[in-house]
């Protein structure tokens, strides 16, 4: 199954609270929630205190993404507030083994996260610890960026990586995504969407996570 998780990056910050209806009445299956720091990317968003303001106005698990350097310094808090998913990037944390292990004892889901430039060859070893990845189809920081396009091939090797474990491990794609890249990503092994631009970026969020789930059911080969 294919779920889509629209990235409240792109939404009005002003009214938050409608936007989230929007995305539930859209039919999301998650609300993504970019964390960015201003270190390890070029842009601050939001942290901890938010997330539990979402918490309390949306029914839509939170998948917190974080683009922060050191991110278990934060993992408890961002349990506390209420996260269901937390990814962490490789190239951000020392200690991943620890981070996972940290996230999954609050209860959440452990994800492992990748920049484009980074080898898959870092997942092998990590699978055991987490239970998806986040394959970054552009370079984290900013919404409504071109989707990078020589990383597919790279998704389609962690396809093939995860289809060996015995257990589910999910492929979130993040960067880009939108009725066109949809069919690429999905046919290459992605199982979560997120789409920021393509769905808060757009005047009827109905339709426009429709379009994106009616393309994904037509993956190409
Ligand atoms: C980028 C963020 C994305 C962003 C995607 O650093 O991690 O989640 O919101 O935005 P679009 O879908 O517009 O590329
Ligand atoms: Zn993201």
């Amino acid at each position: 199954m294919i779920r889509i998780a629209p990235s409240i990056l792109s939404a009005d910050f002003t009214r938050l609270e409608a936007e989230l209806a929007d995305a539930a009445a859209a039919g999301a299956d998650l609300l993504h929630v970019d964390v960015m720091d201003g270190h390890f990317v070029p842009n601050i968003t939001l942290g901890p205190a938010i997330v539990q303001s979402l918490k309390r106005v949306t029914d839509l698990p939170l998948d917190c993404h974080l683009m922060i350097s050191e991110p278990q310094r934060y993992i408890a808090q961002f349990i506390a507030a209420g996260a269901s998913m937390i990814s962490v990037h490789v190239e951000a944390e020392a200690h991943l083994q620890r981070a996972l292990a940290m996230i999954r004892e609050g209860g959440a889901k452990a994800g492992v996260a990748i920049n484009p430039a980074t080898s898959a060859a870092v997942l092998e070893d990590l699978l055991p610890f987490c239970d998806f990845i986040l394959v970054m189809t552009v370079n984290p920081g900013f919404g409504g960026q071109k989707f990078i396009a020589p990383v597919l091939p790279k998704l389609r090797r962690i396809a093939d990586m995860v289809r060996n474990e015995a257990r589910a491990i999910e492929i979130e794609v993040d960067g880009g995504i939108d009725e066109s890249t949809a069919p690429e990503v999905v046919g290459a092994g992605a199982t979560i969407l997120v789409a920021g631009s393509a769905i808060f970026g757009q005047q009827d969020r109905v339709e426009a996570l429709r379009r994106i789930r009616t393309a994904a059911t037509n993956p190409t080969a």
